[in-house]
């Protein structure tokens, strides 16, 4: 059994981790911690817990936490490399945060507004991305999981990035989870509900991530990236326009493209959240428009699934040789 913990269970990436870990055969829960609601039961913060899991919160106890095989961090940015330099190199770390992702400090800084706190271990992170990076993912100590809206990008133009023309565009609708569970002004439900909008027009910070993973298809890829804030609860559904000036056999192309990639599914019509929502699965369906040679790709994931605590958990499995479907087997939440 690997010994696993998780820091940052309050949280919604936290919680699915918790939810996920319970089902996974392979795995011993060993610590699940946090700053706020040290000593109360589980089942105080989640009731849905209540006579699953008979244990109490626990802080976050750097000593107590090198007991682990593997630490997941859910946390925020800044706060996830704090603990992971102290544990770096005692036990192996998957970080939900974005501290890890980018592979050069000064874009960190620019996008993030303070300097790295932690920029010797970048050298030592793998990018998450389980279907592009397995074999590194392999070998890793520390794991820096992708983020939400880059999941689904990346995963829409990799199959394609060498033949592009052109800069891609992304127009990207998430989930009001996505922004995590904490209070945050323009969150409101009145702000939400029966409302839609873009946000973030002039850059995400999600946007240096896609370009950094995508540069290995295409060095001189460029994404113009816009996302939206759904009124729903859970899942991202991506649309991306590129400019392909052949045609080609796209459905074949990426159907070959994730060939053994159990969590990514190339399917023959527009998929909804409802197709993925609860799920670790990545759908993506190509169709190319002739008549403007753009190739339009949509792709639904489930922001924290496949964009977070299900690809992190898939990660752990191939950090430990497991399965890589192995708690990962939940149906959809449908209806
Ligand atoms: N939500 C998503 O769909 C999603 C997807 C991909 C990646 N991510 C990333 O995953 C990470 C966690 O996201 P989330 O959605 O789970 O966020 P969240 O719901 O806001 O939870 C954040 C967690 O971090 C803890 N925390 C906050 N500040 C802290 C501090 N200074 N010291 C110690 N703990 C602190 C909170 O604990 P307290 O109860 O003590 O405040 C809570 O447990 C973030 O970096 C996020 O960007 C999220």
């Amino acid at each position: 059994m690997i010994k696993v913990s998780v820091v940052g269970i309050t949280g919604f990436t936290g919680l699915e981790l918790i939810k996920i870990l319970l089902n996974h055969k392979g795995v011993e829960i060993a610590h699940l911690c946090s700053r706020s609601r040290v000593g109360e039961p589980i089942f105080k913060v989640y009731p849905q817990f209540s006579g699953v899991i008979e244990r109490v919160v626990e802080p976050i106890d750097v000593e107590l936490l090198k007991e682990s095989d593997l630490v997941f961090l859910a946390l925020p940015h800044t706060v996830s490399s704090g603990i992971a330099k102290s544990l770096f190199g005692k036990t192996k770390i998957i970080d939900l945060s974005a501290d890890f992702r980018l592979k050069d400090p000064t874009v960190y800084s620019k996008w993030y507004g303070v300097e790295h706190p932690a920029f010797e271990l970048l050298g030592e992170a793998v990018y998450g991305l389980s279907e592009l990076n397995r074999e590194m993912i392999a070998q890793a100590q520390l794991v820096a999981n992708p983020g939400c809206y880059a999941t689904s990008v990346i995963l829409a133009v990799a199959p394609v990035a060498q033949f592009l023309e052109g800069a891609v565009i992304a127009d990207s609708k998430s989930g009001v989870s996505g922004a995590g569970r904490g209070f945050k002004e323009g969150l409101e439900f009145c702000e939400v509900n029966e409302n839609f909008r873009a946000y973030s027009v002039s850059g995400h910070r999600h946007i240096p991530e896609m370009e950094q993973e995508l540069k290995s298809f295409n060095e001189n890829i460029r994404i113009a990236f816009i996302p939206h804030l759904l009124p729903v609860q859970r899942g991202i559904l991506s649309t991306v326009y590129m400019q392909v000036e052949r045609e080609m056999d796209f459905f074949k192309l990426y159907s070959d493209f994730f060939n053994g990639d159990y969590f990514v599914r190339v399917v023959n019509s527009p998929p909804s959240l409802n197709s993925v929502k609860g799920t670790n699965f990545c759908d993506i369906y190509p169709y190319y428009d002739r008549r403007t040679k753009r190739l339009i790709v949509v792709s639904v994931i489930d922001n924290m699934i496949k964009g977070a605590s299900g690809q992190a958990v898939q990660n752990m499995n191939i950090m430990f040789g497991l399965d890589e479907k192995e708690g990962l087997g939940g149906f959809v939440f449908y209806p």
